[in-house]
């Protein structure tokens, strides 16, 4: 009972959970937060703090269907920060020309450090959003659904100054072999793939037990109703209510759709 007063008090002062207003502009509520969620409540609230120059590319996505639940049931507390709000000159500078010449800037150091070092708890796990990462896959989604407290900084312009490389980020993160404009939209994938597996996030009606890359296999096919449409039918043993059948028939589809599509799966 009393967890369940707390998360609706989280979820009331988190407006839907998103993002908070605090009282300096686009700055969090971050003490009002975490003096009401303390993880010794047996609390299960997994923290996420996603630090950008574009809070807007990360509201939006994050804030819609089982993301926006998984706030409101005070499963996630997820906030969205500003990295400008950590700078200090006038003009919130962010970027800076690259030592040594060449194209595009590059993220200064000071208000990342400023920001991360603001966010960081004992249990935090800083994740840089990069195209030089870590590929990121199902497997590692799995392994940050168990962390207490993320912190995912996200790049732009040309990059960021390495020294964040080297002293601040626990770990690089790339969502491919490929390079996007920013972290926002990497953080974006990121977040929705750990937050998805968090316990509590799905209900179990959506189990991600069955989800393609959990067995190191894509998902067998699945349909819905009609039965027929357009002529074309739903494998009879779907229909069958034979559950044993219908297991074999799922596991021997799911081996058809890995060879087909994903043949490296399998190696
Ligand atoms: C234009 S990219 C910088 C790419 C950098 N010059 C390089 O070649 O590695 C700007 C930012 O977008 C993000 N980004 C781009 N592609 C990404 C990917 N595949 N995975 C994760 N983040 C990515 C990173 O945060 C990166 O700092």
């Amino acid at each position: 009972m009393a967890t369940k007063i707390l998360r609706t008090v989280v979820a009331l002062l988190c407006r839907g959970g998103h993002y908070c207003k605090g009282s300096k502009g686009s700055r969090p509520l971050a003490g009002a937060i975490e003096s009401i969620a303390p993880t010794s409540l047996s609390f299960p609230t997994v923290r996420i703090d996603i630090i950008t120059l574009f809070p807007e590319i990360c509201r939006a996505p994050l804030s819609e269907s089982i993301m926006k639940r998984a706030q409101e049931s005070g499963v996630i507390v997820l906030r969205i920060h500003n990295l400008r709000d950590w700078t200090t000159d006038k003009h919130h500078v962010v970027d800076d020309a690259p030592f040594g010449g060449g194209q595009g800037m590059v993220m200064k150091p000071e208000p990342i450090f400023a920001a991360i070092e603001s966010l960081r708890r004992a249990d935090s796990i800083t994740v840089l959003m990069t195209p030089q990462g870590k590929r990121f896959d199902q497997t590692l989604a799995d392994e940050m659904s168990k962390k207490k407290h993320l912190i995912v900084l996200c790049g732009h312009y040309e990059g960021i100054d390495h020294r964040v490389v080297e002293h601040l980020a626990d770990t690089e993160v790339s969502i491919g072999d490929y390079v996007l404009t920013n972290g926002a939209i990497a953080a974006v994938v990121f977040v929705d793939a750990v937050v998805r597996l968090i316990p509590g996030v799905l209900g179990h009606d959506r189990s991600a037990v069955d989800d393609s890359f959990r067995s190191g296999l894509l998902e067998a096919p699945q349909y819905t109703r009609p039965a027929e449409f357009r002529g074309w039918k739903v494998p009879e043993v779907l229909l069958s209510g034979n559950h044993a059948q219908i297991a074999a028939w799922r596991k021997e589809q799911a081996l058809r759709r890995t060879r087909q599509n994903r043949p490296d799966l399998l190696k």
